[in-house]
């Protein structure tokens, strides 16, 4: 669905431009009082002073909307999400709260390997049926765009199914949130392959990895690049397949301990390496040089109680950050926009402004969409958040609580409260 809307009387706050913004230019946005923003058929056709739209009616076959003052920001992209599966991981975390590592976990059979199982034993309804229900919260924190990712099938069925869930919704005509899909087949190894992570690796090359190509069914391919997990080999070699095949790279870098996966991103020219909680030095200066985008993923820090990446020394860098929720039903089930932008400038010492910009423009890039999405420029699409103040300050300072009065996709109206 697209509109044709106007919004007048706005107090405007984006980045602006059709790339990552890095390092110092991520505190660099625009704020423009009493602006006008016009939507045509969705995409963006006017941004500047009121043209005399409070006189009602200027403009026929158009929505008109008074911001009266209050702050417009581009939809937050969240580029870094696994909102499709079954079941949840509850009593994991209760025995998280016993002082049990996520890591102990996953070795002796749950975690992600518990979430296949419930995810496999789900039809496409359920699984689309959850995963929508997720995507209209979010879109009430002012989300229009979402990465997720598949890997809670981890064979060839399952993975299809959860990236076709992901195409559904990324076509429905009532979509609220704009769907990126990203093949993570390589998220575990599953028990059938259970000491043998070398052919499990050669199976989602040779057998998963095309399939879901000659679909169309992914943009991106990502690894759980872990000790433990998948080594930077196995990494490295799943993902030139991939790059090969022509998806577009990602990786779950340096979370748990320092293994290097920043630096193989570098290596590969990956679009983004995600988490970077013990990203070396060098491995941060790889990146900036690289133009590997740096999502940070605070909430997860903050569930499994770890040390926060190093935000603010990344961005003296020089490299793009983005910022997301990593919604998923283990490290960290939130999708909490709010709390995101608290932690990232409470605890990783990004200003505010950056932290606007890691949640628009630069999550835009994080997904190759920069130069669609991500700022409020002519010729990007009418995805705003509405905050329900003129004082963008509030988006951390209301710790974890919503301040977005109204989300808009592509030109159409969707009020939160
Ligand atoms: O980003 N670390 C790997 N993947 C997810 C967790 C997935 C899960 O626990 O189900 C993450 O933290
Ligand atoms: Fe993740």
């Amino acid at each position: 669905m697209a509109e044709n809307l106007i919004i007048f009387n706005a107090r405007l706050v984006t980045p602006l431009g059709t790339t990552a913004r890095k390092g110092k230019e991520m505190a660099e946005l625009m704020v423009m009082d009493n602006a006008t923003v016009e939507v045509t058929d969705g995409l963006i056709t006017y941004v500047g002073p009121s043209r005399g739209e409070e006189r009602d009616g200027y403009y026929r076959r158009y929505w008109h909307y008074n911001a009266r003052g209050r702050c417009l920001l581009p939809g937050f992209v969240d580029s870094h999400t696994h909102f499709v599966f079954g079941g949840e991981r509850a009593e994991e975390f209760s025995w998280r709260l016993k002082g049990e590592s996520y890591m102990s976990i996953m070795q002796r059979g749950g975690g992600i390997v518990s979430t296949v199982g419930a995810t496999r034993a789900c039809n496409f309804i359920q699984l689309r049926n959850n995963a929508e229900t997720f995507l209209k919260r979010m879109s009430l924190m002012g989300v229009t765009t979402v990465e997720g990712k598949s890997g809670y099938g981890l064979d060839k069925d399952t993975e299809l199914m959860q990236l076709r869930v992901m195409h559904s919704l990324a076509n429905d005509e009532r979509r609220r949130v704009d769907v990126v899909p990203t093949f993570l087949g390589a998220h575990a190894v599953p028990a059938e392959y259970a000491g043998r992570t070398d052919e499990y690796v050669d199976y989602l090359i040779r057998e998963v990895m095309p399939c879901v190509v000659k679909n169309g069914l992914a943009e991106f391919c990502d690894v759980f690049c872990e000790q433990g997990v998948f080594s930077i080999e196995q990494s490295r070699r799943l993902l030139l397949a991939a790059r090969q095949m022509g998806l577009a790279l990602k990786l779950h870098a340096d979370e748990i301990v320092p293994l290097g996966g920043a630096g193989l991103a570098a290596e590969l020219d990956a679009v983004s390496a995600d988490h970077l909680l013990h990203a070396s030095d060098a491995d941060i200066r790889a990146m900036a040089e690289h133009g590997v985008v740096a999502t940070l993923l605070p909430l997860t820090a903050f569930a499994l109680k770890e040390p926060y990446a190093r935000g603010r020394e990344m961005i003296d860098a020089g490299c793009a950050v983005a910022l997301a929720t990593d919604l998923n039903p283990g490290s960290c089930f939130s999708g909490s926009i709010p709390l995101t932008f608290a932690l990232a400038c409470i605890y990783m010492k990004m200003s505010i402004e950056e932290a606007i910009t890691a949640l628009t423009l630069n999550g835009a890039a994080a997904l190759n969409r920069a130069d669609r999405i991500g700022s409020i420029e002519v010729g990007k699409k009418g995805d705003f958040a509405l905050l329900n103040t003129p004082n963008y300050h509030f988006l951390p300072y209301y710790i974890g609580m919503n301040c977005v009065q109204t989300t808009v996709k592509e030109g159409v109206l969707y009020p939160a409260g």
